[in-house]
């Protein structure tokens, strides 16, 4: 497994799963609990899930994938933005760890920003951490204003990570978001990173993976596994998709591909908004 840094130095893997979607069908459970055990085995020990997928479904398929394995895995979660005052955070989090069975989340992300100032969702977040229900927290969704005013909130430098839309055919976060990321060391967690499984019908991509005997989807998490300080949560319900996942792993991409794909999907020249799903 490749590991990225977060700014405390805790080593984090660099791919896991994501479980949007997951949770919302009763019927399904069973298959998604396997999906994401299935992951565990093969070393794809960050899961990432979020009190509003399913309202609190996916956690509950998450909380059954890691019973009796708490701790193989690496467990990110979000709150709600209109959970995020300094109580809300509290009782947001005391629900979601129910949900999942354990006593702790690993990183706890505000899942977008909201009405709450930031200075008082970072007060709730650092008091979890003091009584040791999250490990760590981080922020999703937030652009280079809010990251900003972020670090000149009290404790805010102790933000460990930003997910955010990321992955071949969204690049804009390169220009200064990424950069402005990595002057304070953290990782990016980049989701949507099969873009929601269109990026996977492109023509560059199904040339390199004739190249290189894989699958689109495992150029498509090669490539941002070859960028720097970055998370790939790739979301699978299928348990035959999780090969292509961690093969790519095993891709390396030389600057011949690396170029191909530059052409097809350029850097960005200049900022653009956010984009955000
Ligand atoms: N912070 C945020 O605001 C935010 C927003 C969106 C997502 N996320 C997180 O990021 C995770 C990933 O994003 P995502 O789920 O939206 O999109 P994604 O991982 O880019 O794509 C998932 C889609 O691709 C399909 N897929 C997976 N492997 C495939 C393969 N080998 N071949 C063809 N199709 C394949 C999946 O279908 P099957 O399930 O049928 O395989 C699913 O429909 C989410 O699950 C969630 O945890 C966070």
């Amino acid at each position: 497994m490749k590991h990225v840094t977060l700014p405390d130095g805790e080593k984090v893997p660099a791919l896991g799963l994501g479980t949007w979607r997951m949770g919302e069908d009763t019927a399904s459970a069973e298959q998604e609990a396997d999906v994401l055990r299935a992951g565990l085995d093969r070393g794809l020990r960050l899961i990432d899930t979020a009190e509003m997928y399913a309202e609190g479904g996916a956690e509950l398929i998450v909380s059954q994938a890691i019973k009796g394995r708490r701790d193989e895995a690496f467990i990110v979660s979000k709150v709600y933005p209109h959970n995020a005052s300094y109580d809300g955070v509290q009782a947001a989090c005391e629900r979601s760890l129910e949900r999942l069975g354990t006593d702790r989340i690993d990183i706890y992300l505000l899942h977008w920003r909201g009405q709450v100032p930031l200075e008082e969702t970072v007060a709730g977040f650092e008091r979890l951490k003091d009584d040791g229900k999250i490990r760590h927290w981080g922020v999703s969704n937030l652009d280079t204003d809010d990251m900003r005013e972020l670090a000149a909130c009290a404790n805010g430098g102790n933000c460990a990570t930003n997910q955010l839309l990321y992955n071949l055919g969204e690049r804009g976060i390169e220009w200064d978001l990424k950069p402005m990321m990595d002057r304070a060391g953290q990782p990016v967690m980049a989701y949507c990173p099969l873009g929601e499984g269109r990026l996977l019908w492109d023509g560059t991509l199904a040339v390199l993976a004739e190249r290189h005997g894989v699958t689109p989807a495992s150029i498509a998490l090669a490539w941002l596994l070859s960028r720097d300080q970055t998370i790939a949560i790739p979301k699978t319900s299928r348990p035959e998709r999780i090969d292509p996942i961690v093969a790519a792993l095993d891709v390396k991409l030389d600057a011949e591909d690396l170029a191909l794909l530059n052409d097809e999907f350029p850097a960005p020249d200049g900022p653009t908004a956010l984009a955000i799903v």
